[in-house]
């Protein structure tokens, strides 16, 4: 099976401040880092990382190099990926003293894909191969219906959620992966039970991994329910987190683990990125993730 993630590409221009700022306040930050990142990258550097082959497909304006370099320097194969005259995507982040934060995204290039380029890219793909999707672009509603049409299996990550997710047929979604907030918002359900009953009902066919913050994570296909709690680790930058679960929950399914061993790595995997700064560059190695001694919390 091959990988394609069509996704986004960003600049994070990342602020650390004491706390995050609040309507109608201006704060000083001492201190600026520019990351790569964006849902997309950071989800293929981290399939990258768990050792699976991904080839990533999207758009990056001319000052976008340093963003196809991290994703070579990670194994990910950029070929797919079109510059264009419109400039990379970028997403002003506030990260507060307690690692929390706060992000204003400008879409820039990442919004800016075609038909044609997208059925270029889709061309190359089909029955066997699994196409994995964030809400950071525009005509996820296209390549899903494509990507289908293609036979290929569809994952989604349907983050950062709005109207335009509304407009997919999320019938062809073959696994979700998405929060408690995303879950709500697709089911009108607030409770994690009646968020996966509903998911049940209206995409019977699909996997669904819910991640529930402090509380875990729950996994769910058919009649079947599984549950992993997190890791106790010192929180420096949450950003990224939930991109890195997704990169290694898909990888290890893809590396033949079974779905308990995924979820594990997975929160690993997340809870190593959590303790250190930044988007891609926060996310851990399959070795490192394999040698981390950590502590669950269920
Ligand atoms: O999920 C984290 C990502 O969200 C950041 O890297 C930022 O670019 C935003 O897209």
């Amino acid at each position: 099976m091959r990988v394609l993630n069509f996704g986004s590409l960003n600049i994070d221009y990342t602020y650390s401040l004491d706390h995050i700022v609040a309507p109608g306040e201006t704060i000083t930050s001492q201190h600026l880092e520019v990351f790569p990142g964006g849902k997309g990258l950071n989800q293929s550097v981290a399939l990258a990382r768990a050792g699976v082959p991904v080839c990533h497909a999207g758009q990056v304006g001319e000052d976008g190099g340093m963003l196809l370099q991290v994703c070579q320097e990670s194994g990910v194969d950029t070929s797919r990926i079109r510059t264009v005259e419109t400039r990379t995507g970028n997403a002003i982040i506030q990260v507060s003293a307690k690692g929390q934060n706060s992000i204003v995204l400008y879409p820039g290039a990442n919004r800016e894909q075609t038909q044609e380029y997208i059925d270029q890219v889709l061309e190359e793909f089909g029955p066997g191969d699994l196409v994995l999707l964030q809400n950071e672009i525009n005509l996820v509603d296209y390549i899903i219906q494509r990507a289908s049409q293609r036979g290929m299996t569809i994952a989604l990550n349907p983050s950062p959620f709005d109207e335009r997710m509304l407009a997919c047929d999320l019938g062809l979604v073959d696994l979700f992966l998405l929060n408690e907030v995303e879950g709500a918002q697709i089911t009108g359900h607030q409770n994690p039970e009646e968020i996966l009953e509903e998911m049940k009902t209206r995409f019977p066919k699909a996997q669904v991994v819910l991640t529930l913050g402090k509380a875990g994570v729950c996994y769910q296909r058919g009649e079947i329910r599984l549950r992993h709690g997190i890791y106790q680790v010192p929180v420096v930058d949450t950003t990224a987190a939930g991109d890195t679960f997704t990169g290694f929950f898909l990888g290890s399914l893809l590396r033949g683990q079974p779905v308990e061993e995924a979820l594990r790595l997975a929160s690993v995997a997340s809870s190593l990125a959590v303790s250190r700064k930044g988007a891609s560059s926060s996310i851990p190695t399959w070795e490192e993730v394999q040698r981390a001694d950590l502590t669950c919390q269920s």
